[in-house]
């Protein structure tokens, strides 16, 4: 079927409701409560959410992990684990909702949600073509940075990506229109305060970092209305921090960077729209070791989610090789969560041992198969590494580039 005058016209009023609504969401951003104080909360709860597919076998391992470095913490009663059931696809098909609404609420109940991956029906599978679970989260909790390093010590590759979680072709990626059969329509949104959250997070990030250098990535010069809102925005915040270099890239040219070993750890802090972000960081993981090395904050003003950037394998599981999958994406999340409550000291140990493991001695093989190591397995190895006395000077032996 072309297109048609009433076709146009249900399009028209659809469009309408988005703008009517978005409108709306803009008047809120304009007045962002405070962000939560994580000292002065007791209990602070932790909620954990499996997922689908490898995500309760690397969540698992992930939670003992924190489990164990936070078990004092547990004792005195400053922090509690509380079990998030019903994130599964299952369930979520049963309820024809991404996140159906008990479940919301239970996460809300929580200040930190670690979450394994969940999968997303494709379009034409059977049963309701329900949203995104990630992207539904994202949104309902306003988590607005989607905060992703990568580090390859031995290559001086230090970065951190911060990707724009709420907004850009996602927002409203599951609301485009059909007209007729033949013409589809989809929308990218972008807003001022939206925009800028991110980008002031990532150079205040630089400055608390003592980083030197902030480089946005858009696509401005094509998608000119809302790359070119936040590129402005981006140089008009930047020139509140004139201490830190700043620079943008489009995106096209940037991916070609990241594999350019003369310039590319010359970049240390991205700030990034929600697709290009998505996109830029399953390459920069691809560097560190594949997506299963990396983990994601995804933070806001009252809640913080920690993630892998990978999702659920389903054909890991189809296969039964579903205990082989590699919890350092989890475990990595696990890290950021640490740092995200102030336990800067136990996080960075731990990214430490991880980057031991995985990029330096790699004393068990990671296949996700059964000639490689289980996930348990590889947590058990990483403990012992975490407890060892020398973890610093072995980690200090590979940024070096001795030991090798
Ligand atoms: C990620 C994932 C998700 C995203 C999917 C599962 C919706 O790819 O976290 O990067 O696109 O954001
Ligand atoms: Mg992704």
């Amino acid at each position: 079927m072309s297109v048609n005058k009433a076709g146009i016209e249900n399009a028209r009023e659809h469009f309408a409701k988005l703008l009517a609504a978005q409108a709306e969401r803009l008047e809120k951003m304009k007045e962002p409560p405070a962000p939560v104080d994580y000292a002065g909360v007791r209990p602070l709860k932790i909620g954990v959410a499996g997922g689908d597919g490898i995500g309760p076998v690397i969540c698992d391992q992930a939670r003992s992990v924190l489990e164990f470095l936070l078990r004092d913490e547990v004792k005195g009663g400053g922090v509690e684990f509380v079990n998030i059931e019903g994130l599964t696809i299952e369930n979520r098909l049963r309820a024809a909702r991404a996140v159906p609404e008990d479940v919301l609420e239970k996460i809300k109940e929580c200040h930190l949600i670690l979450k394994g991956p969940t999968t997303t029906p494709r379009k034409g599978d059977a049963g309701p073509n329900i949203e995104s679970a990630n992207v539904v989260l994202r949104r309902e909790l306003d988590l607005f940075a989607n905060i992703r390093p990568v580090r390859v010590p031995e290559k001086e590759i230090d970065w951190v990506f911060f990707r724009e979680n709420t907004e850009g072709a996602y927002l409203l990626g599951s609301a485009g229109s059909l007209i007729g059969d033949e013409l589809a329509v989809d929308f990218t949104v972008a807003t001022l305060p939206g925009c800028e959250r991110i980008i002031r997070l990532a150079f205040d990030y630089a400055v608390k970092n003592s980083i030197g250098r902030v480089t946005a990535v858009t696509k401005a010069n094509v998608v000119k209305t809302t790359d070119g809102l936040f590129l402005d925005a981006f140089y008009r915040l930047a020139s509140g921090y004139p201490e830190i270099e700043s620079d943008d890239w489009y995106i096209d040219i940037m991916t070609a960077k990241l594999i350019d070993p003369a310039r590319r750890s010359q970049f240390k802090v991205f700030v990034l729209p929600n697709l290009y972000g998505d996109i830029l960081t399953d390459e920069a993981a691809q560097i560190q070791g594949g997506v299963g090395t990396a983990g994601s904050a995804n933070i806001g003003y009252r809640w913080a989610m920690f993630e892998a950037i990978h999702g659920s394998a389903p054909r890991m599981v189809k296969e039964g090789r579903d205990k082989y999958a590699d919890p350092f994406s989890m475990i990595r999340a696990a890290a950021l969560l640490l740092q995200h409550i102030g336990k800067t000291g136990k996080a960075a140990r731990l990214d430490k041992a991880l980057d031991i493991c995985g990029q330096f001695e790699r004393r068990i093989a990671v296949t996700g198969r059964p000639d490689g190591a289980t996930a348990a397995e590889i947590t058990a190895y990483l403990q012992e590494i975490l407890v060892r006395d020398d973890l610093e000077s072995r980690w200090e032996e590979f940024r070096s580039g001795r030991g090798r």
